[in-house]
């Protein structure tokens, strides 16, 4: 991802030491932070510092990684089991949480030797991570085949390099098509109530010079409506084995304008959002987050205070509103989902291994 033409992943290992970038802080602060223990890894993926499927995947597996590594070998044993599951509680909705997780802990189920689990810990960490960057590079290159010149893309929500480790799931694409030389121009949904869109996507697409405009969440059907928007590409942050799929609250009724107006609409994932085991969106469990990030922003208060609020994080959008889904292995409709899962069974066992 560039800041002031400089690259940077959205978490990494430096020297031992795990670093992200305080995705809090954005667009007014560029600030990187130390996550020093497991407590902070846990605190920063439930205050939202970072935050996407894959990125919490990515921070999940190299803080649990680390947190292993670390730890006196007495209580080695203890700790694989506690970690886990502490993060795991982190954050419901992302699939990619677990995947990150379990990444680390498969690789070091049948060992007995601290040594030996530590290295292989901190080994599949890193594999999971690079393999999330490789994953997201192909996206961009298949999604980048849906995007013609002039193409006028809406997206919602932050599925940029930010809610991963890089390049973006839903941006990858728009990423591939700009250093192509194809003109495109973005509409980035705010995104209430945290704002994504406006905080975070519109910020990545102005340091990669891609033109775009942010719209309030409620503007999107206008746009439709008047011939404006020629494709619709969003993340998810799980999708169940009948092809429905969470993301963020407001995607669902995107989907279904975008099919009222004829506008096609793309699903970008990788495989660790894929959740085979899920047979129907219906059974994805949804986070319900504070209302008071409804009622306020950055601490002002948007209402008179007599009011309370109710704050679903996600939505489902079952796969009927879904043209295709754009992943690692090429695009994908609903009528060769099957394909995708044998794909996906594959991906997941050479993690294993
Ligand atoms: O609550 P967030 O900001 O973690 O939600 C993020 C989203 O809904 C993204 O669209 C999704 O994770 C896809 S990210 C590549």
């Amino acid at each position: 991802m560039l800041y002031q033409g400089k690259n940077y992943r959205t978490v990494w290992l430096d020297e031992g030491k795990l670093f992200i970038i305080d995705q809090n802080e954005l667009p007014y602060n560029f600030k990187i932070i130390e996550l020093e223990n497991i407590n902070h890894v846990f605190a920063a993926i439930q205050k939202m510092k970072i935050r996407g499927a894959p990125a919490i995947g990515a921070v999940a597996a190299l803080g649990y990684a680390l947190a292993i590594y670390r730890s006196i070998d007495s209580q080695l044993s203890e700790n694989i089991i506690q970690y886990y599951e502490l993060l795991l509680a982190s954050r419901p909705t992302a699939v990619d949480l677990k995947n990150g997780l379990d990444a680390v802990k498969w690789s070091i189920e049948n060992e007995s030797d601290p040594n030996v689990i530590k290295t292989a810990a901190l080994q599949a960490a890193n594999i999971f991570v690079e393999n999330s960057v490789l994953e997201c590079k192909s996206i961009g290159k298949y999604g980048n085949q849906l995007i013609a010149d002039g193409c006028r893309i809406l997206t919602h929500c932050n599925a940029g390099a930010l809610a991963t480790v890089d390049h973006g799931t839903a941006l990858a694409p728009m990423r591939e098509a700009h250093y192509c030389g194809k003109k495109i121009f973005v509409y980035v949904d705010e995104t209430r109530p945290r704002c994504q869109g406006m905080r975070l996507t519109a910020w990545e697409l102005a340091q990669e010079g891609i033109d775009h405009a942010i719209i309030a969440d409620n503007a999107a059907g206008y746009y439709m409506q008047q011939g404006k928007i020629d494709l619709v590409i969003t993340g998810a942050d799980r999708i169940a084995a009948n092809g429905d799929i969470a993301n963020k609250i407001g995607t669902y009724s995107k989907a279904v304008l975008a099919k009222e107006n004829g506008v096609p609409f793309y699903i970008a994932a990788p495989f660790s959002t894929f959740d085979r085991e899920l047979s129907s969106g219906q059974d994805i469990p949804i986070e319900e987050r504070s209302p008071d990030e409804v009622l306020k922003f950055n601490n002002l208060a948007l209402s008179s205070g007599l009011s309370t609020a109710y704050n679903p994080a996600f939505d489902i959008t079952p796969a009927k509103y879904i043209t295709g889904y754009i992943t690692p292995a090429g695009i994908f409709t609903i009528k060769d989902f099957y394909k995708l899962w044998e794909m996906n069974i594959k991906a997941q066992s050479s993690r294993q291994s």
